[in-house]
Formats: C-alpha cells, structure tokens, sequence
C-alpha cells in the first residue's frame, strides 16, 4: 500500500495522507544549522551539535508518537486546527507534504482556508524560515488569529531531558517587538541564544509554556488557542516557549505569507550585552533583516535549489527503470549527504544525545558522498585522521563540536583503521589531490605528534599486521564492523556496555571480516604507494595480502562459505560445526571484494551459500540461524531476539558488499534483484510492511525470524546509504573512478538493455552511453569515436567533455 507518491521532476516525494505508517521525515540543513521535520511538523533543531546545541525540544518515545515540533494552530471564529493535521488532528478537506531537497512543504485546508507550511534552512545562515501562506479560498472574508509554537531546549539535550531540579529554575526569555529571545543561561556561562521572530505586528505572544497550554492539557487543545487570547507571559523559570499571535483578515482568493525565522546566535564573550542586563541582539537582527520579505525568501529557495542542482549533477542516469533513476539521481545522494551532515547523531531512531560522529561509520559514509563534495571530504579526512592514535588504531567516536574523541568510548575497534585507507583511496581518485598525503595531521590531536596522512594510512595498515591471531587472521578487538559481535566482553551484568566491556585486548578471538577488508582495501593502499612511487613498499604490502589470503583459505574457509570468526576460546563461528549462526554474511562479501578464491571457485561458492542460507524476499539476513538462547562469549549479537538488529535481521548496510560481490563473479541477474529488493523506492507498494519512508534506506529489516519480518527501523543514519550508492553507480552501471581513470565497466541484466550517465570527475564530465546485453561480459569502449583498449578511460583535462561509448 502506498500513502503518496514521487513527483521526479520536482524532486520531492509526496505524502498524501497524515496516517503513514510511521513519521515520515525529512532534513533541513546542510552547513551549520540543522532540522528533522516530519510529515507532521514534528521534529526539532540544532547548531551544529544535537546534544551540546539544541534550540528545540523534542519528545523521543512519546504518546502519540511524534508530538511537538514547529507547531501553527489557526482559529478561525469558533474553530481551531493545525494544517499539519496534529496535534489538534481536526479532519482536513485537503492534506499534502512534500519532502523535497532540504525542505518541507506541508499544506492543510479545512472550513475554505488553504494553509501551506514551508520549512528551510537558508544557505549561509543558523535558522530555520518558517513561511506561512494562507488563503481564502471561500466567498466570505475571513478574520483568522494564527498562533506559533515551539518549545525551547536547554541547549544540552541529555541534560534537559534529566536535570529537572536545576533546569525548571533556569528559564529565561526577552521579548522585543515581534522576536521571541531565548536566553537561559546566557548570564552566566553561554555566550548564545536562540530567537523566534515573525514579520508582522503581534496581537500578543506567550513564552511561559504553562500559561500557553494550560497545565493539564495537550498540544491539541492549548488554553490560549482554545480561548483565542494570547496572555503575553514572560517565562521565569519552568519551560520557556515561544508563541506568537497574529491577526490576518482575508478577502476572498486573498492571500497572504508571514515568515517566522527560529535562529541560533552567538556574541564574543566581550560583546554580550547591549547594556547591562540586555542581550546583545546584533547577531540575530543581521540574519532577521536577510530572511524577513516574501522576495528573500523565494531567493532563499532559489539559492537552495541551485545548490541541490549541483550536488546531484556529479552524477546523474537515465535508464528505462525510473525507479532506478529516482534512487542514483536523488534519493540515494541526498541521504548520503544527511549522513554527511549527521552521522549517525540525530533522527527519529537517534536521539542525538548518544554517539557523535564515528570512525568507521563516516570513513564509509564518504564513500557515499566524496563526488558531491570533495572539498568538505579532504576536512573530514583530515579530522577522522586525528582521532588517531600513534598505533593505528583509532578513537572509535568523535563529538563534532569539539572534534575530539569519545573517551567513554575509547578505541580497539580492529576494522577501524582499515576504513581510513578505504576513505582515502575513494578521495584521492575521485579528486586527484594526492597532496592530501603530505597534509601534516596530529594523533590523538596532539599537535606535537604530527605526521603525513601518508604516516596514518602506513600505521591503519600495519595496525592489522601487528594485531594477528592465533591463525594468522587479524584479531577482532572489541568488535569488527558488526557491533554485536562482541567476543572478547563476556558480560553477566545487566547495563554493562557491549562494546567497552570485558577483555580489552583479547590475543585470540580473530575476525575473518577483517582479513577479508585486508585483502579489499591492502591493495588500495599498494596503489596509494605505487603512485607515490614508493614500488618497493607497495610490493610488500601486497606480498602481506596475498600471506592473509591464504591464510583466509586455510583457516578461513568451512567448506562451503567464509567462516566469521574464530572466539576467544579459539572455537570457529559462522561454521556448519555451529548449532546456531552457522553462516554470517560480512565475510563472505569482503573476502570476494577481496578477490579471495575468485579463481579458485570458492568465491561462487560462498555467494551460493549467501542466496540459499541468507536470501529473503526483504533482502540479505545477517546470518543464520538466529541465536535462540543467549551466547556469554559472542556477546551482544544473541541478546537481541531472532530476526533483529545483528541477531538474524536483514542489516541494510552488508546487502550491497553481496551486489558488489555478485558483479565481481559476473552475476548481473543476481546483483540486481538484490539491488532492487533492498533500494526503498522499489518498496513503495509495501509501505505498510516496510513502514519507514519509502524514499531512504533503513539500517535494519526484520529477519525471517521475526514477527514482523519485513518491518524496516532506524531510517536515514546508515551506512547503507554509501554502500548501496558505491554499488550502484560503481558496479551495477559501473562507473567508478581509478587513479589512472574512469572505469566504466557495466554489470546489468537484460532489463536494462542501456542507459546513458552523466559523471563529472576533477573538472572534466563524461557523457556515457551504455548498450547492454546482460550477460555481465566484457565492456567494449569508444571514447570520443575511438576504440579504447580495456575499460578505464584516462582522466580528461578539467573543462573536457568526453564522449564515452560501450558495448557490454
Ligand atoms: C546496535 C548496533 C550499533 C551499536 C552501537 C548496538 O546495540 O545493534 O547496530 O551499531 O549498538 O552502539
Ligand atoms: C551500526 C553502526 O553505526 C555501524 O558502525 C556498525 O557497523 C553497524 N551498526 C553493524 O553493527
């Protein structure tokens, strides 16, 4: 069942029913300023930071699910509602949103007045435009009184979530004219604020949120709208909000805009007060005085725009699937750009309060997103890179306000230091800026431990070659890639932390995973080395590859697939030997990515094993069978119940390591209906199972092992975005930068007998043209009318137009 549809020319999907089967969300932002809204308005913001900065508070968990967010009520003589249809959920006669790129338009109509709600995060300020447009599309004048809401954050969302005993004493606000200031705190040790401001006289506000709602009552029949009188209340403490009151008389086929503007601003500490005891408001009245008319906030919307045509245009596809073109063109680069922006910090499924930025999680969410902005790539590098310690090993989190890493947290995450040559090898293709090697990055941001990038990737290598197993496999530390596999924790304490629990550093457990990534990323790095000329260290770097692929064939393969791993007691997991978790999906994708037994028949033979034992009609299940009763020595993968999370669930984000996989073994029929079962605009028709939105990747599906096998959870903050991105346009329509070149080396079935791409690459576009048997062959190429020998077209000079033909 579908609950709306996408309109691909305005790059928007379009909700046409309040009732989805889950919020259904969106971003706002993409610098420094950032907002989740959802279909309902629900959502909140931040600067920068969702635990440190948050202007707005939202209620995780709450009845009903998503209450409070931005919220308009009109009342309109004896009536009251909100075009978002909640909190005050009267019926509408009209409803639509529309989640585009960076912004959300929600448009509700009831009792003859159209109200449509837009939401943005202008480019180049740290605010939120509100623009509200109503219309009279009745035959009598109608005298309306609109009311704002939101509900002011105590800045620090763990805190104000918990403290209640100081913070319901901490409330303060100024109100000047028609702006709201938020300013608790700000006499003492903040030098910031937040402010809600409307273009328009007030016929009064409110900022006591006890004297708006009234104690007793909920968002949907708030005192003040319910009585229709503002009562200009001025927060002391308790829960400071900001509402303001407007009157609107409209004509019939009148109509009219307000813009609210919900900003954040910061003083220098000398530069605090106006006089004593009053704000210095300069900073806020600047970013006002650009966002206030209707024209500056159409060019807003033009400047948004136009930035969104530049990140999308790095990449486009036309093909006969508009499905898939939807996914490559739009929805798949934007949510890779939102796990830019956030990680893994903020969305509906992440309260923003818990983990920052991750290593490996943003090492491959580069991936996903280094064509779209290389320049803002080369500075996340260089800040992942120095969370690094002198080991190799890595801060396994950093908070993105400070940069620094996650004490809590520490290190000893053992895939992590691969990721960043994985990282680096994927910037400096897509870029051709090698000097990025030579940049001077500090360890532990120690600025006296300096080193080259080129010294950090040496160590993230030499990091697996110094911490191998009893089997000559890379030990696995407190986890590898999956969190869950804990195997050196051993934990028989409630609340004791998975990851950071146990044998730190565990001298057995090992992690065919990692030898896998070793023998995928060991020879980016060879070639990092081969074209800085350093051929002798490249050949020992591959002569330590070719050592860990065969010991991956030696004590790595069970017979029919990749084992996972060997515990601490040196016993094989992801065996046939096992009871439960017999075979586990990571390794037998990493070790075909790796290319080991790809000659040999081993390689098929693991991906067989992956379609008969793991394949469902959802997608790819971690492993199986599921873990029925808890495992002490594998840790937190068997505490989840069958079919989820890490226990048996489909995990979004290891399904296109088989794509890939299945493209390396020439199978396009295979890759692709794994593609297709798992890109969320093929599962449209399904959102009533899928539940989350059917325009972005889910972390997790419910196994077949669930109840609800099918349900999609944890939206938006995912590796999935990446990876499904990588396997896509790199080995499904096979366009993929080298360090010599494009590659263009297809890998479709018959049903998409050809397209035509557009890839622009360090300054150059490349128009591709694709003709496609589907038997996975070899690609023929033309480039500019002349026949190329094998498939890497070499780099144009920047402003070159190149004319690449191919045949597979
Ligand atoms: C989840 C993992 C997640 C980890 C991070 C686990 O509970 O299942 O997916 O990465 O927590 O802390
Ligand atoms: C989510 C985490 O963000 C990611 O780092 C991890 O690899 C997966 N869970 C799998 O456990």
């Amino acid at each position: 069942m579908r609950f709306g549809h996408f309109d691909d020319a305005a790059r928007e999907y379009v909700i046409t029913t309040p009732r989805t089967p889950y919020p259904w969300i969106n971003y706002l932002g993409c610098e420094e300023f950032f907002g989740i809204v959802s279909h309902l308005a629900g959502g909140y913001c931040f600067h920068r930071d969702a635990r440190l900065r948050r202007l707005t508070r939202y209620r995780y968990n709450a009845i009903p699910t998503d209450a409070g967010g931005r919220t308009y009520y009109l009342r309109d003589g004896g009536d009251y509602w909100t075009p978002a249809w909640a909190p005050v959920k009267r019926e509408l006669d009209h409803y639509e949103c529309r989640h585009g790129m960076g912004y959300t338009r929600i448009t509700g109509a009831r009792g003859g007045v159209r109200a449509e709600l837009l939401f943005l995060v202008p480019l180049g300020a740290s605010a939120e435009i509100h623009r509200v447009t109503l219309r009279n599309e009745g035959r009598v004048r109608k005298r309306l009184r609109l009311f704002s809401l939101v509900e002011f954050c105590f800045w620090n969302a763990l805190d104000d979530q918990t403290n209640f005993q100081r913070n319901w004493n901490i409330g303060e606000v100024e109100v000047d004219g028609s702006t709201l200031y938020h300013v608790s705190e700000y006499r003492e040790r903040r030098n910031h604020y937040a402010y809600f401001h409307v273009n328009a006289p007030l016929a009064g506000f409110d900022t006591d949120r006890e004297s708006f709602v009234g104690l007793y009552n909920g968002l949907h029949e708030p005192q003040v709208v319910v009585e229709g009188e503002p009562r200009n209340s001025v927060a002391r403490g308790w829960q400071p909000v900001g509402s303001h009151a407007v009157d609107l008389e409209l004509a019939p086929g009148e109509e009219r805009s307000l813009v609210f503007l919900l900003g954040y601003a910061e003083n220098p500490p000398d530069r605090k007060w106006e006089r004593p005891g009053l704000v210095n408001k300069a900073p806020a009245r600047e970013v006002i005085a650009r966002f206030s008319t209707a024209p500056q906030v159409d060019a807003a919307i033009a400047a948004l725009r136009a930035h969104w045509d530049g990140l999308l245009s790095a990449f486009t596809v036309r093909s006969p699937d508009e499905k898939l073109d939807r996914m490559v063109n739009v929805w798949n680069p934007y949510q890779c750009m939102v796990t830019f922006n956030l990680s893994r910090s903020a969305s509906y499924f992440d309260s923003g309060i818990g983990r920052g930025m991750g290593f490996r999680d943003s090492n491959q969410d580069l991936l996903g997103f280094v064509h779209q902005i290389p320049t803002r790539a080369r500075q996340r590098i260089l800040d992942l890179a120095a969370t690094q310690f002198p080991d190799g090993g890595a801060y396994h989190q950093y908070q993105p306000l400070t940069r620094r890493g996650n004490h809590e947290v520490g290190s000893g995450f053992n895939d992590d230091p691969l990721w960043l040559i994985l990282a680096v090898a994927a910037y400096t293709k897509e870029t051709g800026d090698y000097a990025i090697l030579e940049e001077q990055v500090p360890f532990d941001n120690d600025e006296r431990t300096r080193a080259p990038l080129l010294d950090h990737l040496r160590r993230s290598f030499e990091h697996v070659l110094s911490n191998l197993g009893p089997h000559g496999l890379p030990l696995i530390g407190r986890a590898d890639w999956n969190d869950c596999l804990n195997l050196n924790c051993f934990s028989e304490t409630p609340d004791e932390p998975y990851q950071t629990t146990g044998v730190r550093d565990g001298r057995t457990a090992e992690s065919v995973m990692i030898a896998g990534m070793f023998t995928a990323i060991g020879p980016e790095w060879a070639r990092l080395l081969s074209h800085q000329d350093r051929t002798a260290e490249a050949a020992q770097a591959l002569e330590a590859v070719r050592r860990m692929e065969r010991a991956i064939l030696e004590h790595g393969w069970d017979g029919e697939w990749f084992l996972r791993a060997y515990d601490f007691h040196g016993r094989k997991v992801g065996s046939r030997e096992c009871a439960e978790g017999q075979i586990f999906v990571e390794s037998q994708g990493w070790c075909v990515m790796g290319g080991v037994g790809l000659g040999t028949g081993q390689a098929r033979q693991a991906l067989d094993a992956v379609a008969a034992r793991l394949d469902t009609r959802y997608g790819i299940m971690l492993q199986q069978p599921a873990y029925r009763s808890y495992h002490l020595e594998l840790g937190e993968i068997s505490s989840y119940p069958p079919g989820y999370k890490e226990n048996a669930g489909i995990f979004s984000h290891s399904n296109p390591w088989i794509m890939i996989a299945e493209t390396l073994v020439g199978r396009p029929d295979r890759a692709f209906a794994y593609y297709r079962k798992l890109a969320p605009a093929y599962l449209e028709d399904l959102s009533e199972i899928h539940r989350t939105e059917p325009y972005v990747y889910a972390q997790m599906i419910a196994g077949r092992d669930a109840a609800r096998h099918g349900e999609a959870k944890n939206a938006w903050l995912t590796g999935t975005a990446a990876w499904n991105f990588v396997a896509v346009s790199q080995y499904l329509l096979g366009i993929r930068p080298e360090h010599e070149g494009l590659r263009v080396n297809p890998c479709l079935p018959a049903e998409i007998p050809e397209f035509t791409a557009t890839r622009r690459c360090r300054g150059a576009t490349y128009l591709v043209r694709v003709r496609n048997s589907g038997g996975g062959g070899r690609a023929r190429l033309t480039v500019d009318g002349r026949a190329l020998d094998g498939d890497v077209v070499p780099w144009a000079r920047p402003g070159a137009v190149v004319k690449v033909d191919c045949v597979v």
